[in-house]
């Protein structure tokens, strides 16, 4: 196995990717905001989002003076928005205790928010040539069918035991300047020859190397019984439309849409009818005639009011999710041009949001699925 290093870094230089924007670097600035993004989203996306977020927060010291809703601004649309949070902290953090510079090791860079062990990893090999490893899928797919690693990686102790092997594969001492090439080739190899699917052994520079290919097995491997289980979910959006408005809350940092701007949502409409009768005190619903309150137009009881909001339901949105399927339907209220702010609840909480003017849509920090839809309807 002391060839798998040395045989992988001369296939990177040859066959792997160079051209991505984030390869040209080694600003930890840049490499740590890449690999933040690239956690959960496909490199073609990324790329807009990576030179667009750079354009307006060139450094980390930019970014840790940014307003939250800039930073989620830049954010929307590539989901998971913990990612963004967290970004914002971790620039913070970098400027509080590191004086603005990226500390340099993996450990170190591990205890800043947002930063678990495989992108410490990388950041660390990356720019800094320690000689650490990622451990991300890539790297369990590549390293379990090298090895025919049969420990189930559903669980810790198999995962545990493979990180050590991959941290035994790493270049050897002599060879730190290799490193980020090593990272990148692991990368490289997961992601364009060794598939999870359809592995192209035929083009794998290591397969002279490889168990699970000497036993024709690379497709048994890496071996996780356990799936993730993905639950489905209807959630009822409510869309206070006065024309050129709409009502958008600020939603807290918890949960999906945490920290983003998105219509109000509710699990049925028997529960969006009564918050309507509760909160909406302020807001008038226009009718051909007369401007009411939203309470006299919404019938008494919430199944009366639940049945006149079905009038109201639009078509349903699906939207896909790594652990769950949601699926969307607006509910468009119409509410007269004078409508003030939301009322204040029962218990006296105020709802943090505001009127959106509908020309501001494109640019406001709201979810994908969300704002597409709102872009379509006008
Ligand atoms: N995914 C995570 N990091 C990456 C990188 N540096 N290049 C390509 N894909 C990646």
């Amino acid at each position: 196995m002391a060839h798998f290093a040395p045989t992988l870094v001369a296939w990177q230089a040859e066959h792997g990717r160079h051209h991505l924007p984030w390869q040209r670097t080694q600003d930890p600035y840049h490499v740590w905001l890449s690999e933040i993004m690239l956690q959960q989203t496909q490199v073609s996306t990324v790329l807009d989002y990576f030179e667009r977020f750079l354009a307006a927060l060139p450094s980390v010291v930019a970014l840790a003076a940014a307003p939250q809703e800039q930073v989620m601004a830049l954010w929307a649309g590539l989901g998971y928005y913990s990612r963004a949070r967290n970004l914002h902290r971790c620039a913070q953090e970098v400027v509080a205790r590191f004086g603005g510079e990226f500390p340099p090791t993996a450990a170190q860079l591990e205890t800043l928010p947002g930063i678990g062990p495989s992108t410490a990893a990388a950041i660390a090999s990356f720019c800094f040539g320690e000689r650490i490893s990622i451990y991300d899928g890539n790297v369990k797919r590549v390293l379990s069918r090298l090895l025919a690693f049969d420990g189930d990686l559903s669980g810790g102790a198999a995962n545990k035991l493979l990180h050590a092997h991959a941290q035994a594969l790493v270049v050897g001492s002599g060879q730190a300047m290799a490193m980020p090439r090593y990272t990148q080739g692991l990368m490289d190899l997961g992601a364009t020859v060794c598939h999870l699917k359809a592995p192209n052994c035929g083009r794998c520079p290591v397969r002279e190397m490889c168990a699970a290919h000497a036993a024709d097995e690379a497709a048994r491997y890496p071996i996780k019984t356990k799936r993730i289980k993905r639950t489905s979910e209807r959630w009822y959006l409510l869309l206070l439309d006065k024309g050129d408005a709409v009502w958008l809350q600020q939603r807290g940092d918890a949960g999906i849409w945490g920290g983003l701007q998105a219509p109000l949502v509710f699990s049925a409409l028997a529960d969006m009818a009564r918050w309507l009768q509760l909160h909406g005190g302020m807001l008038a619903v226009s009718g051909p005639s007369q401007v009411s309150p939203i309470s006299q137009v919404f019938g008494a009881s919430p199944e009366l009011q639940a049945l006149q909001l079905s009038d109201l339901v639009q078509p349903t949105i699906k939207h896909q999710l790594t652990h769950k399927e949601l699926f969307l339907t607006p509910v468009v209220v119409p509410v007269a041009q004078a409508a003030g702010p939301l009322g204040v609840g029962e218990a006296g909480e105020q709802y943090v949001g505001a009127w959106v003017d509908k020309s501001q849509l494109a640019q406001a920090a709201l979810p994908a699925p969300i704002k597409k839809w709102l872009l379509a309807a006008g």
